[in-house]
């Protein structure tokens, strides 16, 4: 199946090779071909190039994109998309006054959120799993990370992990998995969060690891959540298993998260609402890379994560939405593509960067998505007809997107 794509006003992120991490100026850098071709075969980029030489031959579609921006699609690396029901009352409580974390201390929160999803049948969890995914690619979204951490017995965070494994199969957007069984301290272990991270390492890690449910792992670094010794044993757990960390950390506390996750290879460390001179400096010295969560940080009215600060210091940056129930319940990245340039201070070049290239990265996704190369999936938002790409955060709260290809396929 050959798909010729003519007449686009600007092809966005064009690269002839692969890239993995940008950082500082790199992330200022947007190459992009005006008045362009590109042609897809089945679901790969097969070339692109300008229209003064378009490819000849027949094609099975041809669709003109006059007027309109193609780039490629987002990829999503921080989400928590796979949950039971919503948490529409803690937002009322918390716009009646209540923080983030005396609703948790309530018995709200994650483990509000794990009640539900252990009383969730394996079904209908996809079947709400599979609405929210319809969405995120409606709005452009191509491939995604989906984390467990709402389940918090073994049997539930394995029902997790099959439903995002399930959506992989069904959808034509690709998933990575995450097993973050250490997202919150369960009640029955209240007393003693030491025999819940023996099942974690004990039973949890090996059963994920037996069932090939994830490829990367996660802790809740954080107070009152897993400290920086927890996360240390957790991390030393999961290298067995060949896990790779990627680990939320300086949400509301910089407790020396950062630090623990770098020694352990992280590939990315996220939120990073809350940063000190030493984290910034000990993420200068990795190759770990920083995650930012804006619609987080809007949902919850905390602090943004200092993007400016960070790619100023060197620090390749990446977004993401964090979409789940209780923090960020959207998983729109135009939003926060937005938001990274209206509260963060990223250029659009820079935001649009941290959203594709390293975004791809951020999931260990270099080498097919993120860039409009040859080989990569052909993964593509054609925007409406719109002025520049400048206007896609600009008019932050419309849908500039007229369609979407995910692997190969037309939505
Ligand atoms: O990334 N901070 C930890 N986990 C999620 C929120 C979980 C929840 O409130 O349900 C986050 O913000
Ligand atoms: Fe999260």
């Amino acid at each position: 199946m050959n798909v010729l794509l003519t007449n686009i006003k600007e092809l966005l992120q064009i690269r002839e090779f692969p890239v993995r991490a940008l950082s500082g100026p790199e992330m200022n850098d947007l190459p992009t071909l005006k008045n362009a071709w590109l042609l897809i075969e089945d679901d790969r980029i097969l070339n692109f190039g300008g229209m003064e030489a378009t490819p000849e031959g027949s094609f099975d579609q041809v669709i003109d994109c006059s007027g309109k921006i193609v780039l490629p699609s987002w990829c999503d690396s921080h989400t928590h998309l796979v949950y039971a029901g919503n948490r529409e009352q803690e937002f009322v409580d918390r716009i009646n006054g209540l923080s983030y974390q005396e609703i948790a201390e309530k018995g709200g929160g994650i483990l509000n959120s794990a009640k539900k999803l252990q009383e969730t049948s394996e079904e209908e969890l996809f079947r709400q799993s599979a609405k929210r995914l319809e969405e995120v690619m409606s709005l452009g979204t191509g491939a995604i990370e989906i984390k467990s951490g709402y389940g918090l017995t073994t049997e539930a965070e394995l029902k997790m992990l099959r439903v995002a494994k399930r959506l992989d199969q069904e959808y034509p957007v690709t998933v990575k998995t995450t097993f973050l069984g250490a997202h919150a301290v369960p009640k029955e272990f209240k007393n003693n969060k030491d025999a819940y991270i023996d099942l974690i390492c004990n039973e949890m890690l090996p059963a994920v690891a037996e069932g090939k449910l994830a490829d990367y792992v996660d802790v809740f670094c954080e107070e009152g959540y897993f400290s920086v010794e927890d996360t240390d044993r957790i991390l030393s757990c999961a290298v067995k298993f060949d896990l790779i960390p990627k680990i939320h950390v300086n949400q509301f506390n910089s407790i020396g998260g950062i630090a623990v996750s770098i020694k352990h290879n992280a590939l990315t460390v996220d939120h990073l609402e809350v940063l000190s001179d030493d984290d910034i400096k000990d993420l200068q010295h990795s190759d770990t890379m920083a995650v930012a969560l804006p619609a987080c940080s809007f949902f919850l009215g905390i602090p943004y994560t200092p993007g400016r600060t960070l790619i100023d210091a060197g620090v390749p940056l990446a977004l993401a939405t964090d979409f789940n129930p209780g923090s960020s319940p959207t998983g729109n990245m135009n939003f926060v593509v937005a938001s990274a340039c209206i509260k963060m201070k990223l250029t659009p070049e820079e935001a649009i960067n941290a959203a594709t290239v390293n975004a791809a990265y951020a999931m260990g996704l270099s080498e097919t998505h993120g860039s409009i190369t040859k080989g990569k999936k052909a993964n593509l938002i054609i925007t409406k007809e719109i002025p520049s790409y400048g206007f896609l955060p600009y008019s932050f709260g419309s849908n500039c997107i007229d369609s979407v290809i995910c692997n190969g396929q037309l939505l």
